[in-house]
């Protein structure tokens, strides 16, 4: 058995804050050295935090370790803003990636429908892995995160519109999930993996306190 967070148990995933850091320029995702890497789409990855520090897109296991104690890789230095948000959440990431992904229309996101192996070599005891988003750009009300508990019953279905600045934590090994962005331009997201534990718990309550006032402009402004 793992350790799991208890505001998970429920649903699976939680809908964070929006982002309120120091805005993050386009060019920090646009810049990044992106890899030809198929997942859920028509997608490319530009890791920033891989198993070895290599530019390197395969499971953690594939190097004897679980999806914890991710080690920076060259794109870090192209973007330092994603990887001081990373750092200032200060749990235990693993893999840390910008998805690009391009367009398609809804039926073909539906058969991309899959779950996440995120905890293979993941000792027992030890905390669950599960992922965070920050939305990057160019999901302004057009793109929906799709989230099934059971890959072959839309009724167990839950969707999720998405716009840059959004923060979301899903326990990806446990849902199918998919990501349906329309277009026209691509998808830009951060996504990390995180092994559950107190630093999380944290991260997710301070996250989802609503006695802030309304979020500010975060990203960078559009070309
Ligand atoms: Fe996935």
């Amino acid at each position: 058995m793992h350790q799991k967070l208890d505001c998970l148990a429920k649903t699976g995933y939680v809908v964070l804050n929006d982002y309120r850091g120091p805005a993050i320029p386009s060019a920090e995702w646009e810049s990044l050295e992106y890899m030809d890497w198929k997942s859920g789409g028509d997608t490319n990855f530009a890791p920033l935090a891989s198993a070895t520090g290599q530019m390197d897109c395969r499971g953690f296991w594939d190097h004897g370790k679980a999806d914890k104690y991710g080690l920076w890789t060259s794109n870090r230095d192209i973007a330092p803003n994603l990887t001081r948000y990373v750092e200032e959440i200060g749990g235990n990431y693993g893999r840390v990636r910008v998805i690009k992904l391009n367009p398609s229309d809804e039926a073909t996101a539906l058969r991309q429908l899959h779950r996440d192996d995120n905890n293979r070599l993941n000792p027992e005891g030890t905390g669950w892995v599960v992922r965070s988003w920050l939305e990057l750009d160019d999901t302004a009300g057009q793109s929906q995160f799709i989230l099934r508990e059971d890959k072959d019953d839309p009724s167990t279905e839950t969707r999720i519109t998405l716009h840059p600045g959004m923060q979301l934590l899903i326990d990806t090994e446990r849902l199918w999930h998919v990501v349906w962005h329309p277009g026209p331009r691509p998808r830009y997201s951060l996504i990390t993996s995180w092994e559950t534990d107190k630093v999380i718990d944290h991260w997710i309550k301070r996250e989802t306190r609503k006695d802030k006032a309304g979020s500010r402009q975060l990203l960078g402004a559009r070309r």
